[in-house]
């Protein structure tokens, strides 16, 4: 029996379309943090036939299914017991998946004695989930061709930011990640400006990461942040993930960095706002959004590790 950990990861220059073809690759270069607090716990055990269970349930999950079924044909895989709790909520714009098939590829990779080095299994949580790539490393992490493999951009002590997440709804996304970034692709008029401007937004992003540039992060990130939300918005029929309280905090926080608080937004495929700052502004920034109407929970995380082996 072999239990991995992994946390979810928040991109900073976001991902929305993949490839058309097979490898399940994003269309555009990527950049992302991993957070701390927040993560997917994985045990693969022997079993006589497969099974998954997540968060004490027993499910079947076409994705996971297409991944253990690829890797027991390419690695010849015994049957194998998996079962995954998150310790936070699962398909809410958490990036429960991107921690899910970290866990998931590390702990088969330990408990199978497969060998693979972190840029392998990269790739194969990758084929999971594209962000889950990036959830193998800690810190600042890119995804970025020609390999899509996530790649560690700096550790944590670089630039030890904070990330304050509002809840705003614990319901589960109507529409999944893959079905609305290929709905966006195929009918947003946007779709072609994002693929060209992506490339840019990424070369900003990490050129204020490597200079530790907090506006020029900021910036970029609220930007490709709002460049995937108008695709969204742009799409037929049209998709929108945010509450009426994910609007208001996106407005707090702004204000708050009028204020001169050291804090930017940003926002996946759901209705949870996840606030970035300097550690120094952490507790004004979550008091702030505790305040907004509609805000049910708050969340602290502090930036974290890539995938581990937590018993073996
Ligand atoms: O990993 P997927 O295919 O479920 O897509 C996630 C996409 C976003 O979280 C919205 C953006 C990103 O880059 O993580």
């Amino acid at each position: 029996m072999t239990t991995a950990l992994a946390h979810p990861n928040i991109a900073l220059v976001k991902y929305w379309g993949k490839q058309n073809k097979a490898g399940n690759m994003p269309a555009t270069p990527n950049l992302s943090i991993t957070l701390s607090e927040l993560s997917a716990v994985t045990t693969v055990s022997d079993s006589d036939h497969f099974q998954f269970h997540l968060n004490g349930k027993q499910v079947d999950d076409p994705k996971v299914s297409a991944l253990m079924s690829t890797m027991t044909d390419t690695f010849n895989l015994p049957p194998l017991h998996i079962d995954s709790t998150n310790n936070f909520p699962t398909s809410a714009g958490l990036a429960s998946s991107a921690a899910g098939f970290a866990a998931l590829v590390t702990g088969i990779d330990a408990h199978c004695n497969l060998g693979m080095d972190a840029a392998l299994r990269s790739e194969w949580a990758r084929r999971g989930s594209a962000s889950a790539a990036r959830s193998i490393c800690g810190g600042f992490v890119a995804l970025v061709p020609p390999d899509w493999q996530a790649q560690s951009l700096a550790p944590i002590d670089h630039w030890p930011l904070e990330v304050v997440v509002a809840i705003t709804s614990h319901g589960t996304k109507g529409v999944s990640s893959t079905e609305g970034m290929e709905r966006s692709r195929l009918t947003s008029p946007f779709y072609n400006q994002w693929l060209r401007s992506a490339g840019d937004d990424y070369a900003a992003a990490s050129g204020a990461i490597a200079a530790r540039d907090f506006e020029k992060l900021a910036a970029v990130a609220e930007l490709s942040c709002l460049k995937m939300h108008s695709l969204m918005l742009t799409s037929s029929p049209t998709l929108s993930y945010w509450t009426p309280a994910s609007i208001a905090c996106m407005d707090r926080i702004r204000a708050l960095r009028a204020q001169r608080e050291a804090v930017f937004f940003t926002v996946d495929a759901g209705p949870q706002i996840k606030a970035v700052c300097l550690p120094e502004s952490r507790m004004a920034v979550a008091q702030a959004l505790s305040e907004v109407p509609g805000v049910l929970e708050i969340l602290c995380c502090p930036l974290g590790e890539g995938a581990r082996i937590i018993d073996d």
